[in-house]
């Protein structure tokens, strides 16, 4: 989301706090997001345009008896932003955009099941991509993953936001975005607090079980500044580089992060720091949710 205010949230912030059965609605949300991503990302290929992706998306989500949340969002007109090369987030599918071999499209998804939502994007490659721009996707996943395995009651916000930058630094010399940031999510998709891709540790609200977080780093090929395109929604980089984002919707329980928008729960990712005596369904395929081969991450000093 846009960013606002990052910074000056002090004690004030009123973070929404669910109780262990609101997180097993946002979590049957999450799976629905989890799913179509699944769906879309298998659905790439040169050729296929970004509204053949929408409409894929949109039939999922209805078909699971769920809701698009962005569709009808301050009037954004479809189920996912489908944001291809330049284009960081918020990119608009059309018939008129086919994915070429080489492309990179980042497909962020939304649904909400019984008033609660789920919010997660992945990026993937059009047929072969390049080296450098497969090095780009797996930074900005790790940096996710980095970001997520600090979402930990007792900790700080600031731990994630800190976790991310540093994870995206020690991976190349890439554009970190601080124009859009992640956020709280639940009875709505843009909740407080906004969670930025840099900061510091142990700064920030004290992270609480009941907590929900979308945490969704942007990095790029070159500098992280950003444009709005005139259609009011597209952002692009300022110099044209290639961009990456990567989303998930992580619940802070008692025992660790639960991402609600991995298929597995972020049992793979996460190692055995997260809470998952309710997951995975037997339905679900084991691995990584995007099918990568990254390794797990541990929680870790920066
Ligand atoms: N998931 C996106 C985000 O958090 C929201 C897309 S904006 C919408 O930034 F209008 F498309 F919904
Ligand atoms: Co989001």
């Amino acid at each position: 989301m846009r960013r606002r205010n990052v910074g000056g949230w002090g004690r004030r912030v009123g973070i929404e706090i669910k109780t262990p059965e609101q997180f097993a609605v946002m979590r049957e949300a999450g799976l629905v997001v989890a799913r179509a991503l699944r769906v879309l990302a298998a659905a790439v290929r040169p050729g296929v345009t970004t509204a053949e992706l929408d409409a894929l998306a949109e039939a999922e989500i209805r078909g699971a008896g769920a809701t698009p949340s962005f569709k009808g969002y301050y009037d954004y007109p479809a189920t996912i932003c489908t944001s291809v090369n330049e284009e960081i987030v918020h990119g608009i599918p059309s018939p008129r955009r086919s994915l070429r071999e080489g492309d990179i499209i980042s497909i962020d998804c939304g649904a909400i099941v019984g008033g609660w939502h789920g919010d997660a994007a992945v990026t993937v490659g059009v047929g072969d991509i390049s080296p450098e721009h497969a090095r780009l996707l797996q930074a900005c996943e790790t940096a996710l993953w980095r970001g997520l395995v600090q979402a930990r009651a007792g900790g700080r916000l600031g731990d994630i936001s800190h976790a991310v930058e540093t994870s995206a630094a020690r991976c190349g010399r890439y554009g970190v975005v601080e124009e859009y940031t992640g956020h709280g999510i639940g009875s709505a998709m843009h909740m407080d607090p906004p969670v930025p891709n840099y900061g510091r540790p142990g700064r920030g609200p004290r992270l609480r079980p009941g907590m929900a977080l979308a945490v969704e780093p942007m990095l790029t090929l070159g500098s992280p500044e950003t444009v709005l395109l005139d259609d009011g929604w597209t952002v692009v980089t300022a110099d044209g580089s290639r961009a990456a984002h990567f989303e998930h919707t992580v619940a802070i329980t008692g025992d660790g992060p639960w991402v609600l928008t991995a298929e597995d729960g972020g049992l793979y990712r996460l190692g055995g720091t997260t809470p998952l005596g309710r997951d995975p369904s037997p339905q679900d395929p084991p691995g990584p949710p995007t099918g990568g081969n990254l390794p797990p991450v541990t929680p870790g000093p920066y």
